[in-house]
């Protein structure tokens, strides 16, 4: 029986990772900072796994002393590990970069043979963001590590889409510039069996995206219309984001981060090759 490591196994993607993996007959091993969290479903509807998966283990990725023996007997790692919200402590590069790396540290010094990280699709065109130089430079040296590996890109997950539905129910809908721009977000189920496929796999990157596409405009109103409300569509031009940007720079650079992403996607066509059959429509209906 093959034997992976699930890192950032409490997160959105990594639960389903993990449950996709142990469906397929895998032993699983999840790497959690809090293993109560994965007791629970997460606020995204992700699975409980904490009775499903075969070993939890307990670590900081910024603290590596705690992350010994994580590796051993594994075949494969996964990692989704990642700060996606600012924690006002570490930054991007102490987690995505420098986490993943201990990380890979352990599994090359391990019999590991192959590893799968999650990075970000059109990465090559936001790389003056610090949070995706963060994962590049990971992506980087995972690349020249001599260990088999798969870069996955995913599009947005369907749990960020969630902050439309929010803002619907708000009763105001911000588009930043034209709202023209596409994208097909993926739901992490999907995700996650493009990733487990990855393990069998020789394909060493992979852009994915779920199967509908939509303008940031047109998510918002399908966003309004499972939320039944009529939100004021309410036009930002770049010049006033590019300025609260500017702003958010002196304050805190993982807030400059979120605003320069969001910033980024509303400049960019961000459509990747369609994985999967979950739709955003039942997403919102869901999580309504
Ligand atoms: N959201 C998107 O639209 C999107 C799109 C493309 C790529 N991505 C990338 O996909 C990855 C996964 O995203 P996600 O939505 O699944 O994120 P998530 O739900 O926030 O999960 C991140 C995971 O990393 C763990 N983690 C964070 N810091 C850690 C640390 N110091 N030590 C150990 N574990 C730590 C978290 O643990 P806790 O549960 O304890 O916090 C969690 O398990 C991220 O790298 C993200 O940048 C996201």
């Amino acid at each position: 029986m093959k034997k992976v490591l699930v890192a950032g196994g409490s997160g959105y993607l990594g639960r389903h990772v993990a449950k996709e993996f142990k469906q397929r007959g895998y032993f699983v091993r999840v790497l959690v900072r809090n293993p109560d969290k994965i007791k629970e479903k997460g606020e995204h509807g992700e699975p409980i796994i904490y009775d499903l998966v075969d070993e939890v283990v307990t670590g900081d990725a910024t603290q590596p002393e705690t992350l010994k023996g994580i590796c051993d007997n594994i075949d494969i790692v996964f990692s989704s590990l990642g700060m996606t919200r600012p924690d006002f402590k570490h930054s991007s590069f102490d987690v995505d970069y420098r986490g993943n790396r201990s990380i890979l540290d352990l599994a090359l010094a391990g019999k590991v043979k192959k590893f799968i990280y999650i990075s970000v699709f059109n990465a090559e065109k936001m790389l003056d963001i610090e949070n995706i130089q963060a994962h590049e430079q990971f992506a980087g040296e995972l690349r020249k590590s001599g260990l088999g590996y798969t870069i996955v890109r995913p599009t947005g997950y369907f749990s960020d889409m969630v902050q439309f539905l929010n803002l619907a129910n708000m009763g105001i809908m911000p588009v930043v510039g034209d709202g023209d721009k596409r994208s097909n977000p993926i739901h992490a189920a999907d995700l996650a069996k493009v990733c487990v496929d990855a393990a069998d796999s020789d394909t060493t990157d992979i852009d994915a995206g779920g199967p509908d596409v939509f303008t940031y405009r047109e998510v918002g109103e399908l966003a309004a219309r499972i939320a039944g409300k009529n939100p004021l569509f309410l036009a930002i031009p770049l010049w006033i984001g590019e300025g609260l940007l500017a702003v958010s720079r002196f304050i805190n650079r993982d807030i400059a981060d979120i605003i320069s992403f969001a910033l980024a996607v509303s400049k960019l066509d961000s459509v990747a090759p369609k994985y999967g059959t979950h739709r955003l429509e039942d997403y919102f209906k869901e999580n309504l």
